[in-house]
């Protein structure tokens, strides 16, 4: 069970979970010929697998956490009226405590959040920078017509690079931009906690002080991708001066107050199936997203999401902001990560949140990464194990715009990432042995050609075959 106070720390004790099982979901076992005409049938691409086919699910921590009693319970009380739902008002009051923004719409997702946010704050020919790119960000910022500009740390693009803040920005680099485009043309700074491309990287409080100077001087507003910033948070707490006796949820606040607004897909740290929301405290900018809100995913009082979504999402807050919620969190990628350091697997550091990273470049040296060897290895993890896992390199970066070239970034990635509440510590000792296992016969891995290729956010949905 939950204890939903703040002033108790697991710091002396292991990352141990802060609940028992009480329902469990049975999984289906698998052969290796099963696995190796199930990736067959998928074009080499873990997205296009079938769940029944996976033993272990690493593909994402997005919507695949375990939902606690007092959420199901929530679940129970929606009120499913179309307009003014009881829901919407106990959602929008705990995000305004917690996430301390004014104004709140909700949103079937997050990319219907950035969706918004892109069309209101987008003109034709802008900059937005930000502390590296997500897949779906950077596509909703282009479709307004925008263009993504890098501004991240460079420690950020270095896998083997320990610098604690890997998420921050580079003043440096946002200043460059700034000077070159004008502060005009650049309608927002696009801030992430926890980079999920980076490895789940944190930004520190110091930094984004810093940012709110430089924003204040050139009137730029700073909007938050708040969708793992409780992570980021508990980062801050652990490695920061000045913030090892300050509660996660103090320094949430913290973060959002230093903020103009946020998007959030609710589907990662408030442990909910389904669920987004955009805030701001403008009031111009909410009456448009209000207006905006109902042409694409619903009224402004539900946004896409059922009654009941939205319940499971306030008590979901109210769980996700304990201490001992995040120990655990943490503890359990870190049990995994460490394990595979010691087996000697590359992976990124330090370990972050939400995933272990899997340096693929390192694993696989001898395949060029126009041959996508992140792809490759994520195949390879499935035929081994029945472990699906995604691909953060080459394909997920896609091509450039302006060259139709692939971006071939500096991180070709496989993404080992934990759902929340999900899995046991057996669970991780079988990643960590497959894995060392795949590692063993690593030289009999070829990569892979692509043979179909979407137009947008290519990984979900591209065919491969073997070289
Ligand atoms: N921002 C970040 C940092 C994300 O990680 C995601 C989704 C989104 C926005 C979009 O939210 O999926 O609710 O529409 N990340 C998932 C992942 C898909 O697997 O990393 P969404």
């Amino acid at each position: 069970m939950f204890r939903l106070m703040n002033e108790h720390t697991t710091k002396h004790h292991s990352w141990a979970e802060p609940y028992k099982i009480k329902m469990v979901e049975l999984l289906r076992m698998t052969t290796r010929e099963e696995r190796l005409a199930a990736i067959r049938e998928a074009g080499y691409n873990t997205f296009l697998t079938r769940s029944r086919d996976v033993y272990i699910d690493l593909l994402t921590d997005s919507g695949t956490s375990a939902m606690s009693d007092r959420q199901w319970a929530g679940m129970m009380m929606g009120d499913e009226a179309y307009s003014g739902s009881e829901n919407f008002y106990h959602l929008e009051s705990v995000v305004q405590e917690y996430y301390g923004y004014k104004y709140l719409v909700p949103t079937h997702q997050g990319r219907g959040a950035e969706h918004l946010m892109s069309q209101i704050l987008i003109q034709e020919g802008d900059h937005v920078p930000g502390n590296m790119y997500f897949t779906t960000t950077r596509l909703h910022q282009e479709l307004a017509g925008g263009k993504f500009v890098d501004v991240i740390v460079d420690e950020a693009h270095d896998p083997a690079s320990e610098f604690p803040f890997k998420g921050n920005v580079d003043l440096a680099k946002l200043d460059a931009l700034v000077q070159d485009v004008g502060a005009d043309r650049v309608p927002y700074i696009s801030l992430e906690g926890n980079v999920n491309m980076a490895g789940g990287q944190p930004f520190s409080m110091a930094n984004l002080r810093e940012l709110r100077a430089y924003c204040d001087k050139h009137d730029i507003p700073i909007m938050l991708d708040a969708t793992r910033t409780i992570e980021n948070a508990w980062f801050i707490r652990e490695r920061e001066e000045g913030y090892a006796s300050k509660s996660v949820r103090e320094i949430l606040r913290e973060i959002c107050d230093m903020t103009d607004g946020c998007t959030m897909s609710a589907k990662k740290d408030l442990l909910v199936n389904i669920g987004g929301f955009f805030c701001c405290n403008d009031d111009e900018v909410f009456r448009k997203a209000q207006n905006l809100v109902v042409v694409y995913e619903g009224l402004h009082t539900y946004g896409g999401l059922a009654g009941r979504d939205m319940e499971a999402m306030a008590q979901g807050i109210l769980e996700a902001t304990t201490e001992e919620h995040m120990a655990a969190r943490v503890g359990q990628v870190r049990y995994l990560g460490r394990k595979l350091e010691a087996a000697g697997i590359p992976i990124v550091k330090p370990i972050g949140s939400h995933a272990i990273f899997i340096d693929a470049r390192q694993f696989l040296p001898h395949i060029d990464q126009d041959d996508y060897p992140a792809q490759a290895l994520a195949a390879e993890l499935f035929i081994e194990a029945g472990i699906r896992t995604m691909e953060r390199g080459n394909v997920s970066a896609g091509r450039s715009p302006v060259t139709g070239e692939n971006r071939h970034p500096k991180l070709e990635l496989v993404r080992l990432t934990i759902p929340r509440r999900v899995y046991t510590q057996a669970h991780m000792d079988v990643v960590v042995e497959a894995v060392t296992d795949v590692y063993a016969r690593r030289d009999e891995i070829r990569g892979l050609k692509m043979v179909y290729e979407p137009e947008y956010l290519r990984f979900f949905q591209a065919r491969f075959e073997p070289l």
